[in-house]
């Protein structure tokens, strides 16, 4: 008998997610989903899964423990959102109204909007104010399901700014219930000080800065904005290989707007992602498809900046590239924090099936955050991150637009959403 302190009953369904991690091609196709499912865990990792039968001979539910009915309830591993901008100050409703009226995102950048705006207001926001905004858009993920979370800096590009913003995601971090992995990307744009100096802007960036990050731990990952105007390739290959020096993992923001070869130096690298690749090549795809690198998919980006392209995912996916999804939450091209809504626009903008897009937005997610061993999937010895619908099966999580279906939340074995209200917990 194994011992649990929590436990959820007769789910309609469980989508477990499980079996050999990172997914390519045919795997995608399969969520291994258990009819009227039971799972429990004990001290925060799952200890069962399987059918009603099976739990009554094999789990023992110790006193005072939490016990959920699961009828009318459809279980799924908590979202795990691997590509995020989250500690930014400012909103950018005007850019927005200015694109409706005809302007295009990289006009606006072109004119001292953009990335800048959300640099001088970052710039001006305490450190306690970028930490109460992390805490108020943490509880939005959570409500819309997910569990663990990569923030990333990259609008404070100087030394204090940069590590102010690191500073609040690990703060925020140990204050919410939901995971937040730290990404360091001073290398997001060129600060407005330095743009005709930008070789002394990425010498500031491997001397001064990237050693303190390290120092204090502030970060696992780095990133870069490989894109014609910002970081070229040659450029990127040089931050990256001094990131990689220093102990990092390695993200790209590639080929979003232009086909840079982004895509092919992630691969090259040895990269944990490359994201955005709206304008990857058919040699990126290539190149991704023979490494571990995930391509990670923003479709919330061309869906808010109206972009009649996309990322070519059918082409990854039959040509066997690992694919995730992810929300890129930011002020300027994706303002959602909902992986709930991503899996939507991944199945109705990119034409994912439903089970790829599930696959793609948790295990591959967490693979492309090296957290597979962990979270992403629903299976004894890990996580106990479970997220549970009011829908009578899974494909109605996509197909039942508009509404937010979730009921409760489970992170690390403890009930933190109950009856769509966030419970705070000690
Ligand atoms: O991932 N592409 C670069 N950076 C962000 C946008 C940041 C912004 O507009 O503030 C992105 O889309
Ligand atoms: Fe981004």
């Amino acid at each position: 008998m194994k011992s649990a302190d929590l436990a959820v009953l007769g789910c309609e369904q469980l989508v477990t997610c499980g079996g050999p991690i990172p997914k390519r091609k045919d795997a995608l196709q399969d969520v291994a989903v258990i009819e009227k499912g039971c799972i429990a865990s004990h001290q925060g990792r799952i200890v069962f899964i399987g059918d009603e039968k099976s739990y009554t001979k094999e789990v023992r539910l110790e006193d005072n423990s939490v016990c959920i009915e699961g009828s009318g309830l459809v279980g799924l591993p908590g979202f795990v959102d691997p590509h995020t901008h989250l500690p930014f100050a400012g909103t950018r409703e005007q850019e927005f109204v200015l694109r409706l009226k005809g302007a295009t995102y990289q006009q606006l950048a072109e004119k001292g909007m953009g990335i800048q705006t959300t640099v001088k207001a970052t710039r001006d926001a305490s450190k306690q104010e970028l930490i109460s905004l992390c805490l108020k858009r943490l509880d939005r993920m959570l409500l819309h399901g997910t569990t663990t979370v990569e923030g990333k800096s990259g609008y404070g590009l100087n030394f204090e700014d940069e590590i102010k913003q690191l500073e609040a995601l690990r703060e925020a971090d140990g204050l919410h219930p939901v995971d937040v992995i730290s990404t360091f990307m001073g290398a997001h744009e060129i600060p407005p000080e330095y743009k005709t100096r930008k070789n002394a802007y990425i010498d500031l960036l491997i001397d001064k800065i990237l050693p303190e990050v390290k120092k204090d731990n502030l970060a696992e990952f780095f990133d870069v904005f490989c894109e014609e105007g910002v970081y070229s390739i040659e450029e990127t290959r040089k931050l990256v290989r001094a990131a990689k020096e220093a102990g990092f993992k390695i993200k790209i923001h590639a080929d979003e707007f232009s086909p840079l070869g982004g895509a092919q130096l992630a691969a090259e690298e040895g990269a944990s992602s490359a994201d955005h690749l709206i304008n990857i090549t058919d040699e990126g795809i290539q190149k991704l498809a023979q490494s571990q690198t995930a391509a990670i998919l923003l479709p919330a980006v061309s869906f808010f900046l109206m972009l009649e392209k996309r990322a070519p995912v059918r082409k990854l996916i039959e040509k066997e590239t690992i694919v995730a999804l992810a929300t890129d939450f930011n002020p300027g091209s994706s303002m959602t924090e909902s992986m709930l809504f991503v899996l939507q626009l991944a199945v109705f903008t990119l034409k994912m099936s439903v089970e790829e897009a599930i696959n793609a937005a948790t295990a591959n997610a967490a693979f492309a955050l090296a957290r597979h061993e962990d979270a992403g999937s629903l299976e004894p010895g890990k996580k106990m991150d479970l997220v549970l619908y009011d829908a009578p099966n899974y494909p109605s999580i996509v197909y039942h637009l508009g509404i937010n279906p979730i009921q409760h939340v489970i992170k690390d074995g403890k009930l933190v959403v109950k009856d769509g209200q966030i419970l705070k917990v000690s």
